[in-house]
C-alpha cells in the first residue's frame, strides 16, 4: 500500500503500488495497480531476475509507504531547551531561554555531545528532508552539517547572522566576521564528500536570523551574497509576534515587515520565511510575487502565544507554504505533531470567522427590525453610537447615512473566500498531508526531487506501520461504516487505508515509523540498526 499526496485537494491511495528504485536512490517506474499475479513478470520485464540483488519492501494490512516529512523550520541548537518557556512570547523568550542555550554551543565539545542525538531525533521522527538553524558559532554548526550529511537525512544548514539586539555572551562582535563565518560554513558545506549519488544531500542556506537581529549594514552584506549566489536558499522569520512586527517596523523606518526584507533582495523563490502570523494582505501579495515560501509553525505560534497563522489566505494569495516544527519554540520535534496543530489551528480560524460573521448578521438583523419600527413609529430616538460607527465602514455606505433599509442578508454571507476556497477553511487531510511534503518540497524548492512518488524523484519514503504491534496501541483498525471517498483517489475497495492514514497523522508517534529512507537509503526508524 502507498499515499501519494498530488495536490491541496486530492492524493492517492493505492493498496496494490509498486515503486522502482535504482541503485542510486531515484525511482525508476510506478505501476499504480499491480495484482499479485503479475508481481514476478514485471519485475522481469525490469530486469530484476536475480531476488538476491535486490531489496524487496513489501508493506503488509496495516502498513503503507509514503514520502518523508519536509520540515521547513527548526533550530538544532534549541533542543536542548525542549518544552521549557512557554510562559514566554517570542521576545522575552530568546532573552530569557533561547540565547543562553544557543550560547553554548561556542563550545565545540558540546555541540559534538548534543547534536547526535538531535539528529537521530529528528530523522526517527520521519523528517527526511530538514531546514535546520544551527546557533551563530562556524565550528558547532561545521559539525551539525558534517553529522547530517554522514547520517544521510536530505537538509539544508545554515548559521544565524546576528550583531545586535543580543545579549554580550551570543552575539556577532562584526559584520565581517559574521560574513566571514556564512562563507567558510558555505564553502565546508559544498565541500562535503558526495555520497553514491553525485547530488548532494545537505545544501548551505543563508541565515540572516531576523531583521532585528541585524543592522542594516550587515543585512546588505547577507544580500551581496545572496545576489552572487541565486541558487542559495536563505532563511529567516517573519511576522511571528506583534511586539517583533512594531519593532521590526521602528528599526527599519518600514512601512512593512516583509519591505524590509524586499528592500535587501532577500524575498525570492528559494526564501523560507517562518511564521508570517501576523502579515497583512499586502505583504502575502508582495511574498507571492518574489514567490519566497512561508513555513507554517503552528505548535510555536501556540506555545509562544503568537497567534494563528492565516494558511487559507496565503494559499489563496498563491503563496507556497510548508510546515515547521520550529524547535524548541515548538515543544515537538516531529511533524505530526506540526500537522495535528495546523489542523486544530484551521479548525479555530474557521471557528472564529463563522462566529464573526454570525455577529455581523445579527447586528445586521437587529438593525433591519429596528429600522421597520422606527418605520412604523417615527417618534423613536436614533440608532445606538455602535451602528453609526457600522453605518459608515459597512458594505452599505455608498447609500449614505439617512439611508434606512438595510437587507440584513447581505451582511450574513459570511466568510471572504479567496481564489482557490481555502481562506477561512479547515484544513482537510488531503491539505496537511500536502503541506507536510509536497508543500514543503515547493517551499525549499525541491519539488522536482522530492515531495511525493514520481518518476525520476528520489525515493525519500516512510514506512509506516499502523499494526497493534507497534507499540502504539489503539491506532489499529478501521470503520467501514464511513464514506472515505472525500479528496483522495483510493483504488479497489480498500478505503481502510485513508483511516490507517488519518490516525497515523493524529495519533501515531516514532512507534509506528517502521523505517524512514532518504535516497533509497535506510537512515532511521524502528528498523533502523546502527
Ligand atoms: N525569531 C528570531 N529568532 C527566533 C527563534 O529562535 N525562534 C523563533 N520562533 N522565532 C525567532
Ligand atoms: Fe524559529
Amino acid at each position: 500500500p502507498v499515499i501519494n499526496p498530488q495536490s491541496l485537494t486530492d492524493y492517492l491511495a493505492l493498496p496494490k503500488c509498486l515503486i522502482l528504485v535504482s541503485a542510486k536512490g531515484d525511482i525508476d517506474r510506478i505501476y499504480e495497480d499491480v495484482q499479485s499475479s503479475q508481481l514476478q513478470e514485471i519485475l522481469a520485464q525490469n530486469g530484476y531476475t536475480d531476488h538476491s540483488a535486490f531489496n524487496f519492501i513489501e508493506s503488509r494490512e496495516g502498513e503503507f509507504l509514503m514520502p518523508g516529512f519536509i520540515d521547513t523550520h527548526t533550530h538544532a541548537c534549541q533542543v536542548p531547551n525542549l518544552g521549557v518557556g512557554g510562559e514566554f512570547e517570542l521576545l522575552q523568550w530568546l532573552d530569557n531561554y533561547t540565547f543562553p542555550t544557543e550560547a553554548r554551543f561556542k563550545d565545540a565539545g558540546y555541540a559534538e555531545r548534543a547534536y547526535p542525538d538531535v539528529v537521530r531525533r529528528i530523522v526517527n521522527s520521519g523528517t527526511t528532508t530538514c531546514c535546520y538553524y544551527g546557533s551563530l558559532h562556524l565550528e558547532a554548526t561545521k559539525i551539525l552539517a558534517k553529522l547530517v550529511h554522514d547520517r544521510g537525512q536530505r537538509a539544508f544548514v545554515g548559521k544565524c547572522n546576528m550583531n545586535r539586539n543580543c545579549p554580550p555572551n551570543y552575539i556577532e562582535p562584526s559584520v565581517k566576521e559574521s560574513i566571514d563565518t556564512t562563507l567558510a560554513l558555505i564553502k565546508y558545506i559544498e565541500e562535503l564528500p558526495k555520497t553514491s549519488n553525485s547530488q548532494p544531500l545537505v545544501h548551505p542556506i543563508l541565515t540572516p536570523r531576523f531583521a532585528i537581529s541585524c543592522t542594516e549594514e550587515l543585512l546588505e552584506r547577507v544580500s551581496k551574497i545572496a545576489l552572487e549566489n541565486p541558487k542559495l536558499a536563505i532563511q529567516t522569520h517573519i511576522s511571528e509576534n506583534p511586539s517583533e512586527v512594531e519593532l521590526t517596523k521602528s528599526l527599519f523606518n518600514a512601512d512593512s515587515y516583509a519591505q524590509v526584507y524586499e528592500r535587501y533582495h532577500l524575498l525570492r523563490n528559494n526564501t523560507i520565511l517562518a511564521h508570517g502570523v501576523h502579515l497583512t494582505e499586502d505583504e502575502m501579495v508582495l511574498i507571492a510575487k518574489h514567490g519566497a515560501g512561508v513555513s507554517h509553525c503552528p505548535t510555536s505560534n501556540f506555545y509562544l502565544s503568537s497567534g494563528m497563522a492565516r494558511v487559507g489566505m496565503l494559499l489563496d494569495h498563491g503563496v507556497k507554504v510548508g510546515l515547521g516544527t520550529d524547535v524548541a519554540g515548538g515543544y515537538s520535534p516531529s511533524i505530526l505533531s506540526t500537522i495535528q496543530h495546523a489542523s486544530i489551528a484551521s479548525k479555530m480560524l474557521a471557528i472564529q470567522a463563522a462566529q464573526a460573521a454570525d455577529k455581523k448578521c445579527n447586528r445586521s438583523r437587529d438593525r433591519h427590525r429596528r429600522d421597520e419600527e422606527a418605520d412604523s413609529e417615527p417618534s423613536e430616538p436614533s440608532e445606538p453610537s455602535d451602528e453609526v460607527e457600522s453605518h459608515s465602514h459597512g458594505h452599505h455606505g455608498h447609500h449614505g447615512h439617512g439611508h434606512k433599509h438595510h437587507h440584513h442578508e447581505d451582511n450574513c454571507d459570511g466568510d471572504k473566500k479567496g481564489p482557490g476556497g481555502f481562506t477561512n477553511e479547515r484544513l482537510s487531510i488531503a491539505a496537511l498531508l500536502y503541506l507536510a511534503t509536497l508543500g514543503g518540497a515547493h517551499v525549499c524548492c525541491l519539488q522536482d526531487r522530492i515531495g511525493s512518488f514520481a518518476e525520476k524523484k528520489a525515493f525519500d519514503a516512510l514506512l509506516v506501520s499502523v499494526r497493534d504491534e507497534t507499540g502504539n496501541p489503539g491506532v489499529w483498525g478501521y470503520n467501514t461504516a464511513r464514506d472515505l471517498t472525500d479528496g483522495v483517489t483510493a483504488q479497489s475497495a480498500d478505503r481502510s487505508m485513508v483511516e490507517w492514514l488519518e490516525r497515523f497523522l493524529f495519533c501515531g508517534d516514532d512507534r509506528n515509523i517502521r523505517r524512514v529512507i532518504v535516497q533509497g537509503k535506510m537512515i532511521g526508524g524502528q528498523e533502523y540498526q546502527h
